[in-house]
């Protein structure tokens, strides 16, 4: 069975953890950071670089996140990893952004978990929960992970890497990726646009997994102030395309009630990949 434990993003390989440092055995090292992360980034990236969301998308977003809006879907994803019935699964949370949904499953069932974001700040508070799990700053594109080592996959409003995904998920795993649904924030965008369009909730495509199930979360919120609401609309994508008059009326809000709305899409490796996989 593979270790579940980050390698050598250097040379690939098995990484020790001595004191406050992950080190292999060829002489790379890297330092834990003071709140217990471990930044992975290797090329033209170095350790203090900040690239991916910033410090006050991170803020805003932990913020939002633990006035529990988005709770439903959580208990959905739990649900959703208990129907898997493993054992101590080994769980990577996928872009963990500020860790929302890794302490919620956490706290709710036993496993081992991992989780990683290119964004430092996001895994700074990620760490700061101080949970019995590593974050690590990483490219999803490069995840220094061994293959075939994750029985569950969490994989939020991130961009999607199907190569990624299937090297990491072992013949057994399952990669639960969700994508908001197609009533998501609908009476937000009413606030705002004069005419707003449903999600198309369409689940990523790919051919080395195959989407075997899906779950539709849906729920009612009540926002309670104005600031609420500029948290909410400033963790959506429509922040960068709203006209000043939009904005406008987004501000004039004092409290909202609106639906929130996600599909969670359940993936497993293809019979084609697991196939390939085993004449290498
Ligand atoms: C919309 S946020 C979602 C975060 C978290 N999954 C959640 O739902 O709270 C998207 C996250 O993807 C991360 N991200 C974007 N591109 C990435 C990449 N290439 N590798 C790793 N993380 C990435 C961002 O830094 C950000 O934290
Ligand atoms: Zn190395």
């Amino acid at each position: 069975m593979q270790p579940f434990f980050p390698v050598c993003p250097v040379c690939g390989a098995a990484l020790q953890k001595e004191d406050r440092v992950l080190r292999c055995d060829r002489g790379h090292s890297f330092d834990f950071a003071k709140e217990g992360y471990v930044n992975l980034l290797t090329g033209s990236h170095k350790p203090g670089d900040s690239i991916g969301d910033s410090r006050e998308m991170a803020r805003a977003r932990r913020a939002f996140l633990e006035k529990g809006c988005f709770r439903p879907l959580a208990d959905a994803l739990i649900e959703a990893v208990r129907t898997e019935g493993k054992e101590n699964p080994a769980v990577l949370d996928i872009c963990c952004g500020e860790g929302y949904y890794s302490e919620q499953l956490s706290r709710a069932l036993p496993c081992r978990l991992l989780g990683f974001d290119l964004s430092k700040e996001m895994v700074r508070l990620a760490a700061k929960r101080k949970l019995d799990a590593l974050f690590f700053v990483a490219n999803l594109a490069a995840v220094p992970l061994p293959d075939s080592s994750v029985d569950i996959a969490l994989h939020l409003f991130a961009p999607f890497h199907e190569a990624s995904f299937a090297r990491l998920l072992k013949d057994s795993g399952v990669l639960l990726s969700v994508v908001p649904g197609k009533r998501h924030l609908f009476e937000l965008k009413e606030a705002v646009y004069d005419t707003p369009y449903e999600n198309d909730e369409a689940l990523p495509q790919t051919t080395l997994l195959t989407l075997t199930g899906t779950k539709k979360v849906t729920a009612k919120i009540r926002l309670e102030t104005p600031e609420d609401i500029r948290a909410l609309f400033a963790m959506t994508p429509y922040v960068h395309r709203t006209s000043k008059e939009g904005i406008a009326r987004l501000e004039a809000l004092e409290s909202l009630e609106t639906t929130v709305a996600f599909v969670i899409g359940v993936y497993k490796k293809s019979r084609q990949q697991r196939d390939e996989e085993l004449r290498d």
